[in-house]
């Protein structure tokens, strides 16, 4: 018996990378999977529908059910046909895995507009506009009395939550991410559905493009491939199970490793009774400094 046994589940960008190997695991664990990808390049321009054609007759090859979706899940339309595909095809909607993802490195005195606005939009509208109406479908179906645990799996990075130079427009979208994750968690739950993040680290084209990286990632002869993307998929796909006990927390995952990421908390703090004059609060403050 798989982990997905019966479930419909749509995965966002698994024409390739990361997203591909979810789609796989996916099928082998029993469940029926919508491929959506455009077929962009790194950078988000272009579209092929063939990665993910590909990986549905892999899915089928395997005795899995599989559909392909091109549409771009940045788009408010093309993200409600992406649910309506799931449902009008296998009659019904568990699971989203927002995985999609674009780069546009720069450091920011370099940036130019067009690199900030289009990897928000990837990013950060390309998981709002899918889990929006995902959830809308959820709620509905909850009211009719056909509520039952659903799931839904985001995707961040360390570079945003651990602040990586060059990264601040995609580094702002993935921290922004993993607190939507966290706010749809609380918002959600009253329908049956647990919202969780992760924060991955694999050999994909995407890494691949960073200098230095692929040498780092290279497998070594007859050891462990702590780089192979197919290690993060076991934990997508627990977090998108019926049984997952999870909700509204983020996962770094690479190689073997999983770890529980801290969210921002309250530190060291002054406090009276009355308003401080900036030098008063300068003085007091100087004792907190971390630089
Ligand atoms: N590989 C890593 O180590 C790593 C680290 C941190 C975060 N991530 C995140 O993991 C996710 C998957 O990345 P990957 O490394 O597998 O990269 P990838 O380039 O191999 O796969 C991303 C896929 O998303 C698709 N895509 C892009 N924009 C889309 C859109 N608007 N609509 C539909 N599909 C779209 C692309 O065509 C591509 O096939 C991304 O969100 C990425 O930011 C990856």
């Amino acid at each position: 018996m798989g982990a997905l046994d019966g479930r419909v589940a749509i995965i966002t960008g698994a024409g390739r990378g990361l997203g591909r190997e979810h789609a796989l695991l996916f099928a082998r664990e029993g469940a029926r999977v919508v491929v959506n990808d455009l077929g962009g390049a790194n950078d988000g321009t272009g579209t092929d529908l063939t990665p993910a054609q590909q990986v549905v007759e892999e899915i089928k090859v395997l005795g899995g059910e599989a559909i392909v979706n091109g549409d771009d899940i940045a788009d408010w339309q093309g993200a409600q046909r992406l649910i309506n595909a799931a449902i009008e095809t296998f009659g019904d909607l568990d699971i989203l895995v927002n995985n999609a993802g674009i780069l546009r490195d720069r450091v920011l005195v370099n940036m130019i507009e067009a690199e900030w606005d289009d990897v928000i939009r990837v990013h950060l509208k390309g998981h709002f506009a899918p889990t929006r109406w995902a959830a809308a479908y959820w709620r509905e179906q909850h009211k009719a009395g056909l509520g039952r645990p659903r799931n839904l799996v985001h995707t961040s990075s360390t570079s945003g939550l651990f602040a990586n130079p060059g990264q601040s427009n995609y580094g702002a979208a993935k921290t922004g991410i993993a607190a939507f994750s966290q706010i749809v968690a609380k918002e959600l739950i009253r329908y049956d559905v647990k919202s969780n993040t992760v924060a991955p680290g694999a050999r994909t084209r995407l890494t691949l493009a960073t200098p230095g990286l692929e040498e780092i990632m290279k497998p070594a002869e007859g050891t462990f491939d702590q780089w192979d993307p197919a290690n993060v998929s076991p934990l997508v796909a627990y977090l998108a199970s019926a049984s997952c006990k999870f909700t509204g927390e983020t996962f770094f995952v690479q190689g073997g490793n999983v770890t529980l990421i801290e969210s921002w908390s309250r530190g060291d703090s002054v406090d009276r009774d009355s308003i401080w004059s900036v030098d008063e609060l300068a003085e007091a403050l100087a004792p907190l400094a971390r630089t």
